[in-house]
């Protein structure tokens, strides 16, 4: 039976899932990008009628929505460790490791996810995936050096046996996109990355990489919504 007919429907879906997690009292993290905006537009309806929540964002974007919709939002140094975590994702495989960084706001979303007890990805179904990489892997770098940088990138995803390599900067060399934190996006299709961990610890080891869209171990379940309805995967 079809319950949920389109993807963003069923991203909708996803979220009011996770609101069921959110306790009156909660410190939150707020994620960035479509299924995110969804779970932030409930979380707002529910702040108005009353639920008592203190937020941090994870890009401007997500704060100038949440701040439309009244739910109070900090600093991340002025909450401390967050009770949870609700963010959407690119690609998520069975393990619960993710790619992230489709909307640009990687480093500030990996940061927050790292300062929380809880974190739950909710998403359509096209984003559960067996092997991650068919989503270009975006890497955050600095400006100066990037092409530098983006060849050290294509080199560490070919010696971590990636299917492929093809290393592109955000926007162009004309109208490079530009992060919150001032940084470009390289994003590198992989095809397939067969090894995730090793992959990430190869681009954590390079000079101009501010940080790369693999988020492993930092999950702790998904909310994953199909036509038929939202199903869970991993634990809470
Ligand atoms: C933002 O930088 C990303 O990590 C998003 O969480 C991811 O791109 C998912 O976005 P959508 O929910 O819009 O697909």
């Amino acid at each position: 039976m079809t319950i949920y007919p389109t993807a963003d429907a069923r991203k909708a879906a996803a979220a009011a899932r996770a609101l069921q997690d959110v306790a009156d009292g909660m410190t939150l993290g707020l994620g960035t990008g479509s299924t995110a905006a969804h779970f932030v537009r409930a979380l707002g309806s529910r702040v108005r009628e009353g639920l008592k929540v203190r937020c941090a964002a994870t890009s401007e974007e997500t704060a100038a929505l949440a701040l439309s919709l009244d739910i109070p939002i900090f600093e991340l140094d002025a909450l401390g460790t967050l009770d949870l975590t609700v963010d959407g994702a690119d690609e998520i495989d069975p393990d619960l490791s993710l790619i992230k960084g489709g909307g640009g706001a990687l480093l500030r979303e990996k940061i927050v996810a790292a300062a929380s007890r809880a974190v739950i990805i909710i998403a359509d179904d096209k984003k559960a995936v067996e092997t991650l990489g068919a989503f270009p892997l975006p890497v955050e770098i600095v400006p100066f050096a990037h092409r530098t940088t983006m060849q050290r990138i294509a080199e560490a995803a070919a010696m971590a046996g990636c299917a492929q390599n093809l290393v592109t900067l955000r926007g162009g060399d004309a109208h490079p996109f530009v992060t919150d934190g001032g940084h470009y996006i390289a994003d590198c299709d992989c095809g397939r990355i067969p090894d995730p961990e090793t992959l990430a610890a190869m681009l954590a080891s390079i000079p101009g990489i501010v940080d790369h869209g693999l988020f492993i171990g930092l999950a702790s379940k998904a909310y994953i919504a199909g036509e038929g309805g939202v199903t869970e995967q991993g634990q809470g």
